[in-house]
């Protein structure tokens, strides 16, 4: 069978990527292939993570376009370049329109730092999602790998997992806790789910 080829979209450091990395190379990945990583930030230490992993990296940067119509219509050029099937947002951060969206219906999936619905949509991402719930008080939180439609984090579930939130947390010593236990779990399960699906249909 034919694998899906997987883009991954990355905006920071790419500790998401480097699991899905792994993964792929644990065979936990298996019906899918990393083709490509595309970051919209040229200083992102996830594309020397893919060039350590000889994988094609392009940088597509908001402010060399006049609108965002035209980035994502750049962003689009490059994913059917390289015959991109299934997109994986692994800390991107930008938020994409319902255009690129229909582009990629039910291809395209997102990891998310807390329990949807809890502490997501607009506003929470990265270390935000994290000192949101600390100040909430939650005792639980974890991630969520949901598909992404024109809702920001509100489309459908695919894997979660809970993360114990301990007394004295800090918001980085949190992040780090759903990385580890959740994040770079589900991640892959969730990416290996979806390839499975789209290879029987190539
Ligand atoms: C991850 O925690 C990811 O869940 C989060 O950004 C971080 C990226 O880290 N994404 C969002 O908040 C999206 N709303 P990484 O670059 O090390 O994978």
């Amino acid at each position: 069978m034919k694998k899906t080829n997987i883009a991954v979209l990355v905006s920071g450091g790419g500790t998401n990527l480097q699991a899905l990395i792994d993964a792929e190379k644990a065979g936990i990945i298996r019906s899918g292939s990393i083709k490509l990583v595309v970051s919209n930030n040229k200083d992102a230490y996830a594309l020397t993570r893919a060039k350590n992993n000889s994988i094609d990296t392009r940088v597509v940067l908001r402010r060399d376009y006049e609108n965002s119509h035209d980035f994502e219509a750049a962003l689009i050029g490059v994913l059917k370049e390289a015959d991109i099937d299934m997109i994986v947002l692994a800390g991107f951060m930008s938020i994409l329109s319902p255009d690129f969206i229909t582009e990629f219906r039910d291809r395209m999936i997102n990891v998310h730092p807390s329990l949807i619905p809890s502490f997501c949509g607009k506003g929470f991402y990265g270390l935000h999602v994290h000192e949101a719930a600390l100040e909430y008080g939650v005792k639980v939180t974890g991630a969520t790998v949901h598909f992404v439609n024109e809702i920001p984090d509100g489309g459908k579930i695919i894997l979660q997992k809970a993360v114990e939130v301990q007394e004295g947390d800090t918001p980085e010593v949190l992040q780090r806790r759903v990385m580890e236990q959740a994040e770079w779990i589900i991640l892959p399960q969730a990416t290996e789910m979806v390839a499975a699906q789209l290879a029987e249909r190539k």
